[in-house]
């Protein structure tokens, strides 16, 4: 997304100022990992921060974490300055460059917005390049057999806006390709939680339902050549990527990342950000 100024609408400002800055306002699979990486983390690059309502979630659950966030939106960080003035915030383009050396942060978060950025594997670089040891992140998944779709998002969360916000782009990519895509990127282990859902009312060009996925990307100090899989989605790990991968049980994420809460009975309302408007 190229254009600051599609995020900037009074009412979206209104939205993450008061459901997107609390530990319960968490999506179901941001809830997956995101209280487990802010234990382990001494440091947190929130990029597409928005007003920066996550300082407090990142906090919630690890209080000395030392959170800095960054939007491209100037108006949106101006406004996260202003609400939080003891926190630090910038303006940066995630996907064309983030103005920080290689490995500056424990963990790299990128929430709610590569499924609208048609550079996203050029985006993932650049934020995997600034973590030094875990980059979590969502996307729109379709299954094995399924294309990748580029559809549009008409108007994200508030329908007065319809004559003036032209559509945002809503990408959704294949399973197997993305699984090449992330394997390329070399990290010591692949760590996925996804469900299937419908995208929101305003999403149009998009067929049936989705897998809202969120991914974590652990990476070693060493060179890793064969990346561990570890994958809770409604599909298998596809055959052609268990040749480049070593693929864990889905169970293993449990032992691996143990879950907060009984993620069955996190509040049924919830639904992800798309799903919302
Ligand atoms: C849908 S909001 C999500 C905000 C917050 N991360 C959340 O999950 O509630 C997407 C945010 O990402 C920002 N954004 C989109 N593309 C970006 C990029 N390339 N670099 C930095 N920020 C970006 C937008 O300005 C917007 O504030």
């Amino acid at each position: 997304m190229s254009d600051s100024g599609r995020v900037e609408r009074p009412g979206l400002i209104q939205f993450y100022s008061d459901q997107r800055n609390a530990p319960e306002h968490l999506y179901r699979s941001e809830c997956r990992f995101l209280p487990w990486l802010a234990e382990q983390s001494h440091s947190v690059l929130d990029v597409g921060c928005a007003l920066g309502g996550f300082a407090a979630v990142w906090k919630a659950f690890n209080p000395e974490i030392h959170y800095v966030g960054a939007d491209l939106s100037s108006t949106l960080i101006q406004e996260a300055h202003r609400l939080q003035p003891t926190e630090d915030f910038l303006v940066a383009n995630g996907t064309t460059g983030i103005p920080f050396t290689d490995s500056s942060f424990d963990v790299v978060a990128a929430l709610g917005w590569l499924h609208f950025e048609r550079r996203y594997p050029e985006a993932l670089q650049e934020l995997w390049r600034v973590a030094s040891s875990r980059l979590i992140f969502d996307v729109r998944l379709v299954g094995d057999g399924s294309a990748g779709q580029h559809g549009f998002q008409q108007v994200p969360l508030h329908s007065e806006l319809l004559s003036e916000d032209p559509p945002w782009p809503y990408l959704t990519v294949a399973w197997k390709m993305f699984a090449d895509l992330v394997i390329g990127m070399q990290p010591s282990s692949i760590l996925v939680y996804g469900y299937e859902g419908y995208p929101g009312p305003g999403v149009v060009g998009i067929d049936g339902k989705v897998c809202f996925a969120v991914f974590v990307l652990e990476k070693s100090p060493t060179s890793v050549v064969v990346p561990e899989v570890i994958a809770q989605l409604p599909w298998p790990v596809p055959g052609q990527v268990a040749d480049r991968a070593v693929v864990l049980s889905p169970e293993e994420l449990d032992v691996r990342v143990p879950s907060p809460v009984d993620l069955h009975q996190v509040n049924p309302d919830e639904i992800p950000i798309d799903a919302a408007d």
